[in-house]
């Protein structure tokens, strides 16, 4: 959680958050699917104004993988259009709290719309020093290490730093990010679905069986409880021996 950057130590602390379960969550009590995700919108409210009360400093939530485009157009339009309302309805609210929100994967098969409200909250909020929140929509790991991986020059010196700036830019992230530490995955799922697959080398994972509209500040605190205890090695002996 330490990172040196610029020279400078910040005590950083990265939890990203595969938000799965908002379709069961719906059909299990005879609601649409675009019920279940209104709902887990609500829950992304309620875990972003948390995360900064347990020294989260970055919180990455996954909302759209590139591999959602091939679900039905009504589900991937709606969806589309509560990341619009969201970008709109929480700017003002990230300014008062310090939150810096960004969306990271690609721009480019987004709407022209949502491209500017894109930019707009992220131009609005760009000084808030609190946390920072980033939301990925059409992410891909994999696909962003391709594409970084294609830019470098064929005998370019490259180094994790280097390469970690240049991802981070792909992904439209800015600076270089933090390494996730906590990495949650709610709706009983196991998996990391091509999420942060460079970025979590070393995080620790949680699995909740909540489904993501379920999931609440308590859970949050608690999986950030979890993490805690973890004895992190990064492969060398454990202090604790
Ligand atoms: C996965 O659950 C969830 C998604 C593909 C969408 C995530 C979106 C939100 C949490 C709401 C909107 C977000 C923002 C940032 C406003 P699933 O639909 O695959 O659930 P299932 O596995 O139960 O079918």
């Amino acid at each position: 959680m330490q990172s040196t950057f610029q020279g400078i130590n910040h005590s950083t602390f990265h939890v990203a958050v595969i938000m799965d379960g908002n379709g069961r969550w719906a059909t299990s009590r005879g609601l649409s699917r675009s019920e279940g995700h209104k709902e887990g919108s609500k829950a992304v409210r309620r875990v972003a104004e948390t995360a900064p009360t347990l020294d989260i400093t970055t919180l990455t939530l996954y909302a759209f993988s590139s591999d959602n485009w091939k679900r039905p157009t009504n589900e991937v339009n709606h969806l589309m259009a509560l990341f619009y309302e969201f970008l709109y309805a929480e700017k003002e609210r990230c300014i008062a709290n310090g939150i810096r929100l960004s969306v990271i994967g690609r721009r480019d098969r987004l709407s022209l719309p949502l491209r500017a409200a894109i930019k707009m909250a992220e131009t609005a909020t760009s000084f808030g020093q609190t946390m920072h929140l980033r939301i990925a929509i059409d992410y891909s790991a994999r696909d962003s290490i391709l594409r970084t991986a294609s830019r470098l020059e064929t005998r370019q010196e490259i180094s994790r730093e280097l390469f970690a700036r240049l991802l981070a830019e792909t992904n439209h992230s800015g600076a270089v990010d933090p390494d996730v530490d906590l990495l949650i995955r709610t709706g009983g799922e196991r998996r990391l679905s091509d999420f942060m697959l460079w970025e979590s080398a070393y995080a620790e994972l949680v699995f909740s069986e909540k489904m993501w509209p379920d999931f609440d500040e308590d859970d949050l605190a608690a999986a950030v409880r979890e993490f805690h205890q973890r004895d992190r090695r990064f492969g060398e002996l454990s202090v604790l021996v």
